[in-house]
C-alpha cells in the first residue's frame, strides 16, 4: 500500500504548508495577513470575464485541438512579435491548462532517466520536483544576492556534463524578483545547451526590461502563462513554445495526458492578450508602488536586501540576523505576528536564512503585515 517513490519522495510545497496553517488559524477566528501567496490579489479583468461568458453562451464548451485554439496560438505568436520582435510559428505553440502542465510536458519530452537540468539555487520550488517526476536530475548552481540571484554562464559551464540536457532560467524570477540582463541571457544561450526559459512573470517588470530567450537562440523551450500578468490563476491557462522537432511528440503527449486545455479559458485568454493592455498597466503600476513601499519597510525593519527586485511580485529578504532556519522562522512569524511569509529554504539550500515576501496584496495589508513583523522582531532577541 506504499505510494510510488515518485510521489512519496516529493517535497511538499512549503508555501502551501504555511498557507494551510494560516487558514486553520483563520478558521479559529484569528486575523492573518497573507504575504506568502504568489497570486495576484486583483480580480480578473472584465474583458476576460465577458469573453468567457460569451464562450459559454455560444456553446464553445467542447474539447479544442490538442495544441490549443488556432486563434489563441496566433495571438500568442503575435504577442512575441510585438514584445520581443521574434517570429514564432504558431505551429510551435502548445496551449496548456496552466504553465505547470506545460512544464510537465516539456520535461517529459526532454529528459531520459538520469538526464540533468541545471537550475539556479534558489529557484522556484516546483522545478526540482517536475524534473525528478520524469526521472531527471536537477543540478543546482548557487547564485548570490550580491549578483542579483542570477545564473552566470561561467558557473553553468563548470557544471555541464555529458548528461546535461538543459539549463533552466526564470526571469523575472520567483522567489527573487530579479531579472537576467540581455548579456547574461546571451552568455547562457552561447553555451549551446538547450535553454528552458520560464517567462511566466513577463510583463510584470518595473525597472529595465525583460528579454525572451528567443531573442538569443531558437534552441530553447519557453514557458508562458496567463496566471500572473492577467490575474488568471484559477482559470488554468498557459503555453509552451518548443523547437519544431519536439512538436509531434508533445502533441501526442498532450492528446493522451490532457486531451486539450479548457475551451472557455482559452477564449478568455484570447481576450486577455488582445483587450487588456490598460488593465495590465493599472496592475503593473500598483505592484510597483507596493514594491517600493515593501523594500523601504523591510530595510527599516532590518532585513537585508543586497539587490532590489525589479520584477514579478516578490522580495527575497535576508533574515540571517534572526535565524538560520527559515522554515521555523516562517512558522514563528505566523504564530506570533500572525503574518504568512514563505521560508527561503522552500527554494533550495541557497534560500536558507531568507524569507520571501509577496506584494500581491493591498498596500494597507502590506503595511499592517510588516508592522506586525516589526513589532514582533523588536521584542525578539537577534541570533546569538
Ligand atoms: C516561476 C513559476 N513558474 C510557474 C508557475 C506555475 O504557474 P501556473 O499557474 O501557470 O501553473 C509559478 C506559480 O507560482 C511560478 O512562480
Amino acid at each position: 500500500m506504499l505510494p510510488a517513490c515518485r510521489t512519496r519522495e516529493m517535497s511538499s510545497f512549503k508555501v502551501m504548508d504555511v498557507l494551510e496553517a494560516a487558514q486553520a488559524m483563520e478558521a479559529r477566528g484569528e486575523h492573518v495577513v497573507h504575504l506568502e501567496i504568489g497570486e495576484p490579489d486583483f480580480d480578473t479583468p472584465e474583458p476576460v470575464k465577458r469573453a468567457a461568458i460569451r464562450a459559454i453562451e455560444e456553446g464553445k464548451t467542447h474539447y479544442t485541438h490538442s495544441l490549443g485554439l488556432p486563434e489563441l496560438r496566433e495571438a500568442i505568436a503575435a504577442d512575441y512579435l510585438a514584445r520581443y520582435g521574434v517570429d514564432v510559428d504558431p505551429a510551435r505553440i502548445l496551449v496548456t491548462s496552466g504553465t505547470s502542465p506545460a512544464m510537465l510536458l516539456m520535461f517529459g519530452a526532454l529528459l531520459e532517466a538520469g538526464d540533468e537540468v541545471i537550475v539556479s539555487d534558489p529557484c522556484y520550488a516546483c522545478y526540482r520536483n517536475f524534473i525528478r517526476f520524469v526521472d531527471g536530475v536537477p543540478v543546482p548552481v548557487p547564485v548570490s544576492a550580491e549578483d542579483g540571484f542570477q545564473l552566470h554562464a561561467d558557473a553553468v559551464a563548470a557544471r555541464l556534463t555529458p548528461r546535461t540536457r538543459a539549463v533552466l532560467v526564470n526571469s523575472p524570477a520567483n522567489p527573487t524578483g530579479t531579472l537576467l540582463s540581455a548579456g547574461r541571457m546571451a552568455g547562457l544561450a552561447g553555451l549551446g545547451t538547450l535553454i528552458c526559459s520560464d517567462e511566466i512573470y513577463h510583463g510584470l517588470v518595473y525597472e529595465g526590461r525583460e528579454h525572451s530567450i528567443l531573442e538569443f537562440t531558437d534552441k530553447a523551450f519557453v514557458l508562458g502563462g496567463f496566471s500572473k500578468l492577467y490575474a488568471m490563476t484559477g482559470w488554468r491557462l498557459g503555453w509552451l513554445v518548443a523547437p519544431e522537432p519536439y512538436m509531434d511528440c508533445l502533441r501526442k503527449a498532450a492528446q493522451n495526458l490532457f486531451i486539450s486545455a479548457g475551451s472557455v479559458a482559452q477564449w478568455a485568454g484570447l481576450a486577455a492578450l488582445t483587450q487588456c493592455a490598460d488593465d495590465v498597466e493599472r496592475m503593473r503600476r500598483t505592484y510597483d508602488e507596493r514594491r517600493r513601499f515593501m523594500i523601504g519597510r523591510l530595510r527599516e525593519i532590518g532585513f537585508g536586501l543586497a539587490c532590489e527586485p525589479t520584477g514579478a511580485f516578490y522580495v527575497l529578504a535576508d533574515a540571517r540576523r534572526w535565524t538560520s532556519d527559515s522554515l521555523a522562522f516562517a512558522f514563528e512569524i505566523l504564530a506570533e505576528a500572525k503574518v504568512g511569509v514563505t521560508p527561503g529554504s522552500d527554494f533550495g539550500p541557497g534560500g536558507e536564512g531568507f524569507i520571501r515576501f509577496s506584494y500581491a496584496n493591498s498596500i494597507e495589508n502590506i503595511a499592517e503585515g510588516l508592522s506586525r513583523v516589526e513589532r514582533y522582531l523588536a521584542s525578539r532577541p537577534p541570533r546569538p
